[in-house]
């Protein structure tokens, strides 16, 4: 039996522009995915999600995705336990020239789904660690992020990004510019997390923020000027290189680039008014700065916070489900047993 977890993530800065070939820097958080792989004698996959959902479920079926059945699981419960794990074993099973490996697959996790922190990764990532470590063929970091990335590339139908699996293998902070993924140094940020309940549509998102683009030089601007928050950003992080706990002036520097950034995201129309409030609430209670994480339209914000004050002021805001602190996660994927 082996058993692999992997951290969820915020942006701290770059999203949608990034779709654009502009930079982005992706953060990892403490909260995990967990997965445990055992092989089997047969080819066949049983998964086990059981705190996914108040019910959570069970699924066994053989060989490869075709025989898959339909569950009766609500919608984003299929996606993140079914489509990424069975896409997850594949790449186990072709990394270790295993076609016909069969596991049993318990997943769980402590990430809010499909909000904007990078769950689906985590799954994949855990997932395809413990298959292949299960099979004796453990994975180098590098090949097990491109493999991630190319299970939920499948999974989302070519919607996504290299950002959250490199960065859930990695930890950390990391920079994704186009298909080039860097880690950098960062210091441990304190990130404040502010959930609505929620998930925006991706897809529609992105593609709203591609007809602004169109439509409208400055909206293209906006992408760029984005690009240039994210450039001034990296450069306060290098600066930083040697400070284990961030200086009351970079928190303050870095609070404002999120400030800047969130208004950009709002005028490409990716805010939502349940994130508008939480951004709000955090500034008020005197957060460095705070911003939606993600693709935005519903899901979380993330604001810079040392002290408790932004976790109390949105465990109290209307339209704030889940409040938490969530320190940077420096080590990336590992293995727990
Ligand atoms: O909501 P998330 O964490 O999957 O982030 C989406 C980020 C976008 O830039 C909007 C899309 C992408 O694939 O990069």
């Amino acid at each position: 039996m082996t058993v692999c977890e992997a951290p969820g993530k915020v942006y701290l800065f770059g999203e949608h522009a990034v779709v654009y070939g502009e930079p982005a820097v992706p953060a990892a958080i403490e909260r995990r995915a967990t997965v445990t792989a055992e092989p089997r004698s047969d080819d066949h996959v049983r998964v086990e999600a059981e705190d996914l959902s108040l019910n959570g479920f069970t699924v066994e079926y053989a060989g490869g995705t075709g025989d898959r059945p339909d569950v009766d699981v609500p919608a984003p419960l299929v996606e993140a336990a079914m489509g990424y794990v069975d896409a997850a074993v594949r790449q186990a099973r072709d990394a270790a020239d295993a076609p016909d490996a069969g596991f049993d697959i318990t997943v769980e996790s402590d990430i809010p789904l499909g909000a904007g922190l990078g769950s689906s990764a985590a799954v994949v990532v855990a997932g395809i660690d413990a298959a292949t470590r299960a099979l004796g063929e453990p994975l180098d970091r590098r090949e097990l992020a491109d493999r991630a990335y190319h299970a939920e590339y499948e999974v989302q139908d070519g919607q996504a990004s290299r950002a959250d699996t490199f960065c859930s293998t990695m930890g950390g902070a990391v920079r994704i510019e186009g298909d080039d993924c860097e880690p950098i140094e960062a210091p441990n940020l304190p990130f404040v997390v502010g959930f609505d309940g929620g998930a925006g549509d991706t897809g529609e998102l992105v593609a709203g923020v591609g007809e602004l683009r169109e439509e409208y030089g400055f909206a293209a601007d906006t992408v760029e000027s984005i690009g240039d928050v994210v450039r001034t950003g990296e450069k306060l992080l290098a600066d930083a290189v040697s400070e284990a706990d961030p200086s009351p002036e970079l928190l303050a520097e870095l609070g404002e680039l999120m400030d800047f950034n969130h208004g950009l995201l709002s005028a490409l129309g990716v805010s939502a008014r349940s994130l508008d409030a939480m951004v709000w609430a955090a500034r008020d209670a005197g957060a460095h700065g705070a911003k939606l994480t993600g693709a935005g339209g519903g899901g979380c914000i993330v604001a810079l916070d040392a002290s408790d004050a932004s976790e109390t002021a949105l465990s109290f805001t209307h339209g704030c489900e889940e409040a938490f602190r969530a320190e940077l996660a420096t080590e990336g994927v590992r293995v727990v047993e």
